[in-house]
């Protein structure tokens, strides 16, 4: 069965997305971007994450081109700087996010980490949005438990619709604290970093000898054991980046996969879970 995450009663996602970051940064590789994220939305990977950071509004570029005659069937996420965070900047950051992915609506828009601007004003210039139809919900990123813990304390902060955490088996202190939170009041959490290529908590995991063994034991690779093992609970989605048609069409063939009780039991020895508050970590 193909794994979905829960966005709102009436929404399922599938628990696989495509991530964008470092894409449009290189003329030459702009038609292999393209094309990996059209075959994405025809694998079924139909959430695209992007950034007016990446290659500075480049990736959300190549996104706007994917999705030329196709932008019905992408469940588009884009995210803003911290600093056009306010009630103005917001709606034209917004509105230039728009211009470059050539839509007119974004199913979500993220803070992408938290500055100095204060929480309410972000939240009504993102209800404002919302009025106008420019997005349809809006979350944020790299909160810890503490950001969340202040933003459902603001007026309408309970109409926040994600969070976008690094989460990957190498880095899992999300497990200690953020993440039972979430889940306690059916917040999706976005995994970004899945195949742990970034981070302060990198690791090479894909050439680690016993995930190897076990992938290899399975029929598996080792990206889509790391991608099932981020899927496993039911609130949370991963959103790995590839440009390749052979990892797009991988990644999503680990929809269907679920890890049994020993592979867990394994990975929990190999990259045991928290025991304590870690520090959120980020890229
Ligand atoms: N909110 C935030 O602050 C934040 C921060 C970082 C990332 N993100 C989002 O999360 C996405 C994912 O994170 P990420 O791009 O840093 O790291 P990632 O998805 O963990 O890793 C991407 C790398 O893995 C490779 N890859 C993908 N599928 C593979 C497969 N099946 N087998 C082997 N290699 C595979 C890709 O290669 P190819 O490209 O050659 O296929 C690429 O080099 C980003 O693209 C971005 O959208 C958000």
């Amino acid at each position: 069965m193909s794994k979905k995450v829960r966005f709102s009663p009436d929404l399922m996602l599938p628990a696989i997305g495509q991530g964008t970051w470092y894409m449009g940064e290189k003329a030459d590789l702009r038609q292999q971007e393209v094309a990996a994220l059209q075959e994405g939305l025809e694998c079924g990977l139909t959430v695209i994450d992007t950034a007016e950071m990446y290659a500075d509004g480049g990736a959300e570029k190549v996104v706007g081109e994917a999705l030329q005659g196709r932008r019905d069937r992408a469940w588009l996420v884009s995210k803003f700087y911290p600093w056009h965070a306010g009630s103005d900047e917001a709606i034209e950051a917004c509105e230039r996010s728009l211009k470059r992915l050539q839509t007119d609506y974004l199913d979500l828009y993220l803070l992408h980490w938290r500055g100095n601007i204060p929480l309410e004003e972000t939240i009504s210039a993102m209800e404002k949005l919302q009025q106008q139809g420019k997005i349809r919900r809006w979350g944020v990123s790299n909160f810890d438990l503490g950001d969340m813990q202040e933003l459902w304390q603001e007026q309408g902060g309970n109409a926040c619709a994600a969070n976008q955490v690094l989460y990957h088996l190498a880095s899992r202190g999300i497990e200690f604290d953020l993440l039972p939170a979430c889940e306690a009041r059916h917040l999706p959490v976005m995994a970004y970093c899945p195949l742990a290529q970034a981070g302060r908590l990198r690791h090479d995991l894909m050439s680690h000898p016993e995930l190897h063994a076990m992938a290899q034991q399975q029929g598996i690779s080792v990206a889509q054991l790391l991608l099932a093992w981020v899927i496993r609970r039911p609130g949370v989605m991963a959103i790995p980046k590839a440009s390749s048609i052979k990892h797009v069409q991988e990644n999503a063939a680990a929809l269907t996969i679920t890890l049994n009780d020993e592979q867990l039991t394994i990975m929990d020895r190999l990259f045991p879970p928290p025991q304590s508050k870690q520090p959120l970590d980020v890229v």
